[in-house]
Formats: C-alpha cells, sequence, structure tokens
C-alpha cells in the first residue's frame, strides 16, 4: 500500500477538498479578483505545500489580477524560450490551436530544469477550452521517492542528473510556439545540473528530481550508461496512483509545485482550440 500524503487542513477558513489520494486539492471559498490579506495568501501556500498542487473554480480574472495573485507567492520570472503576451510579458499563452497537431509541453515534465533555479511552481488559468479533452495530469515526486528501495535510495542519494533543453521529444512539442515567439536560436541549448533527489526547500522532504522531458543523462556518466536506470525512473514516478487528474473549466486555475511535482497535459482533443494563461514564481538552487 502506498500511504497518502494528504494532510488535514488545520486552519481554517478556505474550504480544501482533495480530489485523489496522492496530490491536488481544490480550494473553494476564496475569490481572486479581490485584494487578499496575508492570512489568506497564508493558507493558500500552506495549501500548496500540503496537496503540491491546488485547483481554484470560476476565476474569470483580469491578467492583471492574475499577476497581482502570482506576485504574492514570489517573485516572477518569465519562460525562457517563447515570448509572453502582448502588454504582459510576464504571462505566457499555452495554446494549441484548431489545425495543430502538437500540443506544449505534452509529456511528462518539471518545468524548465534545465535552469540553474528551476520554477517554484505556475499559476496556470484556463481561458478557452475544448469541448472535452484537454485534462492535465500531476504526479507526486515525494512519493515517487518514498516508494523507492532502502538500496535504490541509497544508490540514487549521491547521484546528479544533467537536464538539457534540447531533448527531441520535448523540443517537438514546443514547435508551433517558436515558429512566431522564438526568444532564443533552437539551436541555443540551456544545460544545468541538479541532485537527483531533491530536498524540498520549505517543507524538508526528500523528492525524485529527474524527469523524461529534460533529464538525459547522469553527471559524470554516458547517455547510454544512464539510459536504463531512468527509463526505470520515468516509469516509476508516473504511476497512476501517484497521480491526479484535473478536469478544467474556463477560468479553472492550477497552481503546481514545479519542486515535488511533475505535470503532463493531454493532447486528446485534435480539431479544437486551447488556450491557457501560465505566470511562473521563480525557484531557487536545488539542493
Ligand atoms: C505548462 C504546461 C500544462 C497544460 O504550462 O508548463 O506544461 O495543462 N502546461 O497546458
Ligand atoms: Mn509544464
Amino acid at each position: 500500500m502506498v500511504e497518502t500524503a494528504q494532510q488535514e487542513n488545520s486552519m481554517g477558513q478556505l474550504d480544501i477538498r482533495p480530489i485523489a489520494g496522492a496530490l491536488g486539492a481544490e480550494i473553494h471559498g476564496i475569490d481572486l479578483s479581490q485584494e487578499l490579506d496575508d492570512e489568506t495568501i497564508a493558507e493558500v501556500r500552506q495549501a500548496l505545500l500540503d496537496h503540491l498542487v491546488i485547483f481554484f473554480r470560476g476565476q474569470d480574472i483580469t491578467p492583471a489580477r492574475h499577476l497581482d495573485f502570482a506576485r504574492r507567492f514570489g517573485e516572477i520570472v518569465e519562460y525562457p524560450l517563447v515570448k509572453g503576451l502582448e502588454g504582459y510579458p510576464e504571462i505566457m499563452t499555452v495554446v494549441k490551436l484548431e489545425h495543430e497537431k502538437v500540443n506544449f509541453g505534452g509529456l511528462w515534465h518539471s518545468d524548465t530544469t534545465y535552469l540553474e533555479q528551476p520554477p517554484l511552481g505556475s499559476i496556470l488559468l484556463a481561458r478557452e477550452l475544448p469541448p472535452f479533452g484537454g485534462d492535465t495530469l500531476f504526479a507526486n515526486m515525494y512519493l515517487a521517492y518514498e516508494t523507492l528501495s532502502d538500496g535504490m535510495k541509497a544508490l540514487l542519494g549521491p547521484l546528479k542528473g544533467v537536464s538539457t533543453s534540447n531533448l527531441q521529444r520535448v523540443s517537438d512539442t514546443r514547435s508551433e510556439r517558436m515558429k512566431d515567439a522564438a526568444k532564443v536560436t533552437p539551436r541555443e541549448v540551456l544545460t544545468a545540473t541538479h541532485p537527483v533527489v531533491r530536498t524540498h526547500p520549505e517543507t524538508n522532504r526528500k523528492a525524485l528530481y529527474v524527469n523524461g522531458a529534460h533529464t538525459c543523462r547522469f553527471d559524470g556518466m554516458t547517455e547510454e550508461e544512464s539510459a536504463p536506470l531512468l527509463a526505470y525512473l520515468y516509469a516509476h514516478q508516473t504511476r497512476p496512483e501517484f497521480t491526479c487528474r484535473f478536469r478544467w473549466e474556463p477560468g479553472s486555475i492550477a497552481f503546481w509545485d514545479n519542486r515535488c511535482t511533475q505535470h503532463n497535459p493531454i493532447n486528446d482533443y485534435h480539431g479544437h482550440k486551447r488556450v491557457m494563461h501560465r505566470i511562473t514564481i521563480a525557484g531557487d538552487t536545488p539542493e
């Protein structure tokens, strides 16, 4: 049996409803179009730490309010590869158009681990949705670590993983957006080396920190040598019982902690449009 990560909400004002055993909770009883007091923000932050990804519904807020809310959790960072929304460079649009076949980030990943300081998290707001499909999966990387054997934990403990921005399988998912709004030349490659097991800076819990979109090898080893163990970890870390699945509605928001989760937007709505607005919060150096 896998232990669940959900915890009781002890503080009180927010109505927090877990959506799965592993991670994820909807937060009701909050209106993000209004300025929020520090206490409420602290409760939201605690809910994020407890549930790893939190969801809000019916929050059809303006880009300016979306930004104000995000700024309460840290400094905003722009996505390194694709330009932002007209007039709001800090807001990135995550779009799939009717005629397109690939969706942005359409595989299991943690965001931009090829940076020295990958984000704390992102706040993604649904603007336009397909009539069906386009759900997003999330996975709990604390559980992925905790369910490994003591032998595997000991093996992984000292290892570092190298992340790169140019693995073909993820570059393919960015191709449509890079056509019109690339910030870097496609050949520019970003790489960073991080611990395979990181300790979350706020919860002090250990999380498995490799991902199939960006990690290309273990530091000090070749790609060929690394591939079998990485393949095992990629399969293990996305076991269904470590995941939750979020069904979007216009005005839904997902706020994920990128330090201890991965996500995977499902590409099952060809012929329909999906438009999301994303704001990303700066993180620290993984340790
Ligand atoms: C992202 C991403 C998820 C989605 O914005 O980082 O992976 O549901 N998108 O579109
Ligand atoms: Mn992503």
